[in-house]
């Protein structure tokens, strides 16, 4: 596999202020850096993960993947050019920027700037949450998830995955085409939707507890017009989030408790829906808009659907007693090796 996580991203916008008030104060990043014209936050071991530049505008955004170390970057940099895509090697200047070791740019087949890199540097001190948070599951799962529009979505799914090496999660081909790609256990780093308005959906970022999504939640209610999509929780990820809009034209989701895969293993899923298991109420109309055709809304999810929560080692208080549901789920799993292997994995 090519890239092996989301290093980091950056984005352009006109109010820097808004955005530094936004992502210490609601999403809990910790400023590193601030000049004139960037901003920088940290949210792990990192030395950045976001930046935020007035210099670029508000639709530039760049997204940085990390490669294992040099001979993987020009390995990666002559696939690109083998398939006629334009490389940049970046100068040391930008790479000092960046906090990395070397790096090359080009864009996908949308124009969405993308950046490779290896050797990204690492604070000397422990990350400071700007907000009473656990922290941010990033690491080397990398700093979350991208969900791209895209408007060919054929020739960007060959693109991420013949050229940068994303393998597919899972898909679902109606009412739209979309694919999710991991480049990791995380389940996917990258989404791609076909839509006529080319574009960054949404950026997810994960915390390690619950009660820190529902504190945002909370901090998120109390100001006018922050939050977009209602608290709920994902059916193939299985993440428990909510979305909020930004000081820039997408939104940020904030989410807990989302699956690990099998990567070596791993067999890509066709789903009948995408609709969540419960609430996420605006979703759809913030991909769609207020005005899309009925053919464009998913059909209703069938009820009762569940899965089991999704905790890290230590995270969890094991209750007295027995799930009858689970029993039911489970043992016909055992009986039958083929089906659902993430299920079995977590148990
Ligand atoms: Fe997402």
């Amino acid at each position: 596999m090519t890239v092996q996580a989301l290093g980091y991203i950056g984005i352009g916008a006109s109010s820097l202020d808004d955005w530094s008030d936004f992502a210490t104060s609601q999403l809990g990043l910790q400023p590193v850096d601030t000049t004139a014209s960037c901003r920088t936050f940290r949210m792990d071991d990192r030395r950045q993960r976001l930046i935020v530049d007035k210099e670029g505008s508000g639709a530039e955004r760049y997204f940085g993947w990390e490669v294992a170390d040099a001979a993987a970057l020009d390995t990666l940099a002559a696939k690109l050019e083998a398939a006629r895509v334009v490389v940049r090697q970046e100068p040391s200047a930008l790479a000092d920027q960046r906090f990395v070791r070397d790096l090359i740019s080009f864009r996908d087949p949308d124009g969405n700037r993308l950046e490779a890199f290896h050797g990204p540097l690492l604070a000397d001190e422990p990350f400071q949450p700007a907000r009473a948070i656990s922290g941010f599951r990033a690491g080397a799962l990398g700093m979350g998830h991208a969900v791209l529009m895209v408007a060919d979505f054929d020739i960007a799914l060959a693109f991420y995955q013949d050229l940068l090496g994303f393998r597919i999660s899972d898909f679902i081909r109606n009412p739209v085409k979309a694919a999710f790609l991991h480049v990791n256990p995380r389940h996917h780093s990258v989404a791609l939707f076909q839509h006529p308005r080319p574009g960054m959906h949404h950026f997810m970022m994960e915390l390690y507890s619950l009660d820190d999504v529902g504190q945002g939640y909370d901090r998120a209610l109390g100001v006018d017009n922050r939050v977009a999509v209602t608290l709920g929780r994902h059916p193939n990820d299985y993440m428990t989030s909510f979305y909020m809009r930004t000081p820039s034209n997408f939104l940020i989701e904030y989410g807990w408790g989302a699956r690990e895969i099998d990567v070596p293993a791993h067999q890509p899923e066709e789903m009948n829906t995408i609709a969540s298991f419960w609430g996420h109420d605006g979703l759809m109309r913030s991909v769609a808009g207020d005005h899309a055709p009925p053919g464009h809304m998913p059909p209703p999810p069938p009820e009762g659907r569940r899965a089991p929560v999704q905790v890290v080692e230590g995270n969890y208080r094991k209750l007295s007693g027995v799930c009858p549901w689970w029993d039911a789920t489970i043992v016909p799993q055992f009986e039958n090796p083929k089906n659902n292997t993430h299920l079995k994995a977590a148990c």
